[in-house]
């Protein structure tokens, strides 16, 4: 079956008519539209694209299987010209805004609106070969990047300057640009999970935490090494090696069948026995894709049960206020007896002299 079929499938199951899409990643992976500014309305007849002059002959040619429906800039006037026959209608509440959804409401007058932010993002969630095969390219990208980094890293360089540098390597090798705003954190900014690139100098006696990604012809990764400045003290080699020894345990945690509850669990309570666990304050890992945050996660509340084919990070972190941190990521392929993983950079704790 594919995309569209697969997608007509779960319309039924929900007992609409037609569903609207607006998300550009859902857009793109149904339709194969790489434009951005389309929207969806597929019933069990029609597969329509809306979008306007300057997407149309772009569409044509990406999204074949779709009737190509030229808008003026406001696509919800021409959905109530073709909608009319619908009485039930899913849309994707958790990213329409509140102004588009009014306009929804106006376009399609009959119609019974009914929020189903996961019809489309549940299918994209196992990942099929092609998928699978640019997201390797993309870590690639990744672990090749940091490699070419490495080397060149020195101390009065400016957080900024060594995530231009990861950029401008990926770019090089293919990538069309980052997949996120890189978070490179020194010092006792490394004991902020995100906290993106400065005009911080790097300087001895300091973690270094570099969280970055490519994105391939639309795909995702994500990585995250911290290596140390200089000569690390006891407590640096023990926190690192608590996170490499849980990232390790939750790595070997993934599995299919298993809840993103139960492999959280393992991760954290390797760092709660190691008197850390008031300093891991976020999820173990998160599903990659054509966005870098997808569903299923990795966390104390995900309920969802892993499946073959899902892609997704493993990460935990110890993150101690005016000292610093540590977090390690890597992607890993959900399989059918465990998983694999695809980040390859080393990851035992790098010194830098
Ligand atoms: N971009 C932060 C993370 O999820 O790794
Ligand atoms: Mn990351
Ligand atoms: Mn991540």
């Amino acid at each position: 079956m594919n995309r569209l079929e697969r997608m007509r499938q779960q319309m039924l199951e929900e007992k609409i008519d037609a569903y609207v899409v607006i998300r550009p990643e859902n857009g793109r992976y149904v339709s194969g539209f790489t434009g951005g500014e389309a929207t969806l309305f597929i019933t069990s007849e029609r597969a329509c694209l809306l979008t306007d002059f300057r997407y149309i002959e772009q569409a044509k040619a990406q999204a074949p299987d779709f009737e190509i429906i030229k808008t003026g800039l406001d696509h919800f006037a021409t959905l109530s010209e073709i909608g009319q026959q619908a009485l039930r209608v899913g849309f994707e509440g958790d990213f329409i805004t509140f102004l588009s959804y009014g306009k929804l409401k106006d376009a399609l007058p009959q119609a019974e609106l009914l929020s189903l932010p996961d019809l489309v993002s549940h299918l994209r969630s196992v990942k099929d070969k092609s998928e699978i095969e640019l997201i390797r390219q993309a870590v690639r990208i990744a672990d090749d990047a940091f490699a070419e980094v490495l080397k060149t890293i020195e101390i009065g360089q400016t957080e900024q300057e060594i995530g231009l540098a990861l950029e401008f390597s990926m770019r090089r090798a293919g990538a069309s640009g980052g997949s996120f705003e890189f978070i490179i954190a020194s010092g006792v900014r490394s004991a902020m999970p995100h906290g993106t690139a400065s005009t911080k100098q790097i300087q001895l006696g300091e973690f270094l935490t570099m969280d970055f990604g490519a994105i391939y012809q639309g795909y995702c990764s994500d990585i995250t090494r911290t290596v140390f400045l200089g000569e690390p003290g006891d407590k640096h080699s023990e926190v690192y090696e608590t996170v490499l020894a849980a990232q390790r345990a939750g790595i070997k945690a993934v599995a299919p069948g298993r809840t993103g509850k139960e492999v959280d669990a393992v991760a954290r309570k390797l760092i709660e026995e190691a008197g850390y666990g008031d300093y891991f304050g976020h999820g173990l890992g998160h599903s990659v894709g054509l966005a870098i945050h997808e569903g299923p996660n990795l966390n104390m509340r995900e309920e969802r049960v892993l499946e073959p084919g899902m892609v997704i990070t493993v990460e935990p972190g110890i993150y101690i206020p005016d000292w610093g941190g540590v977090r390690i990521e890597d992607i890993v392929l959900v399989t059918e007896n465990g998983c694999e993983v695809l980040t390859q950079a080393p990851k035992e704790f790098i010194i830098l002299e």
